[in-house]
């Protein structure tokens, strides 16, 4: 038994040597590593040995088997090394594909990208502004004093002392204008913060703040730019109505509604039976505003708006519970 090894071993070596490809090393292997190859076969005549010797013969197949797979190993390696250094990496071409699933922008993010593009195009620049605000600019610069009614209008989260969460983006003008002397034309949009909450309601929600300054700013501007936007968002047959209403930062000041987007005008229950939606507040600048940040008002004047980018969104697509922006419903996001 010892001696056919041996002779096999010879062989082996001889045989290895030779080899010159891949194909070679593999019909090697299969000779002496297969299920019905050398080793196999030895392995089977082993039963037969007697057993005071099958310790030192199995043994002796053992070593050989090691042998013979570390060479092929080795013959294997260099010869698949050969083969791939010309060739390109194969891959599979029957292979399911790999799906790609692809994110999208929140509703809300697409309204306001959209905002700001339409004011872009008519020279409106972004500015932004602190979320975290003292009461000066959430209230007193903009004309808005400790005891003054108005105070109430807005349900105020209060931080500490004379901190606030902002209550709308008003502020931003009046950072704004105090770095910057007139003209200027900018839209500040952001997030703002209210405790209320119902189905058109939100404890945070996002504003577009606009404001224009110039010698010779009017309401007739105002109207202009307004009804550009509302066309140019909600389509060119919408009609544009201002309502007068009050701020105590704009003089005079507007409510601008819409023509209802579910009923055309004619009446429905999202509209209250009016045929008409609240989308922004504005107004010409309060010349109390612009002392505060120290223009002359004699000199300047300008206007000012403030619209709710969930409300916009809500009447652009239809949706009834203001909510469902917040509640990441993937059901709800893929349909934008
Ligand atoms: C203001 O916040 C004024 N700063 C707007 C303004 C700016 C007027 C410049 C004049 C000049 P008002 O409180 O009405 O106004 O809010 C504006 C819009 O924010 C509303 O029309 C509404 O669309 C939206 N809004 C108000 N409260 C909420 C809320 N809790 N959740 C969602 N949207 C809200
Ligand atoms: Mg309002």
């Amino acid at each position: 038994m010892i001696d056919r090894i041996n002779k096999l071993r010879q062989d082996f070596g001889a045989r290895v040597a030779q080899a010159t490809d891949a194909d070679a090393v593999n019909r090697l292997r299969i000779e002496f590593l297969g299920k019905k190859g050398h080793l196999a076969q030895a392995m089977q005549e082993l039963r037969a040995v007697p057993a005071a010797e099958k310790p030192a013969v199995g043994k002796f197949i053992n070593e050989f088997k090691q042998h013979v797979e570390r060479l092929l190993g080795e013959q294997a390696e260099k010869f698949g090394k050969q083969a791939g250094a010309g060739r390109e990496r194969t891959f599979d071409t029957s292979l399911p594909g790999r799906r790609e699933t692809p994110g999208s922008l929140h509703p809300i993010t697409q309204t306001l990208d959209e905002i700001e593009t339409i004011f872009h195009g008519l020279g409106f620049r972004v500015e932004e502004g602190p979320e975290i605000e003292s009461d000066y600019y959430n209230f007193e610069a903009l004309n808005i004093p400790k005891d003054h009614p108005a105070r109430d209008m807005q349900d105020t989260f209060y931080v500490e002392g004379d901190t606030v969460l902002r209550t709308h983006t008003s502020p931003v003008q009046i950072h704004v204008m105090e770095r910057q002397e007139p003209p200027l034309r900018i839209i500040a949009p952001g997030r703002v913060y209210r405790c209320d909450s119902d189905v058109s309601h939100t404890p945070m929600f996002h504003q577009i703040e606009g404001l224009m300054v110039d010698e010779g700013v009017s309401f007739s501007h105002l109207k202009s730019v307004m009804n550009i936007f509302v066309h140019q968002v909600f389509g060119k047959n919408t009609s544009v109505r201002f309502r007068p209403s009050f701020f105590p930062f704009t003089c005079p000041s507007a409510e601008v509604d819409i023509q209802c987007v579910m009923c055309s005008g004619k009446g429905c229950r999202v509209c209250s039976q009016t045929g008409w939606l609240e989308i922004l507040g504005a107004g010409m600048v309060d010349p109390a505003v612009f002392e505060a940040v120290g223009y002359d008002p004699e000199r300047w004047t300008g206007f000012a708006f403030g619209m709710g980018i969930e409300r916009i969104t809500m009447l652009k697509y239809g949706i009834n519970d203001i909510r469902l922006f917040f509640e990441n419903d993937l059901r709800f996001l893929r349909q934008f």
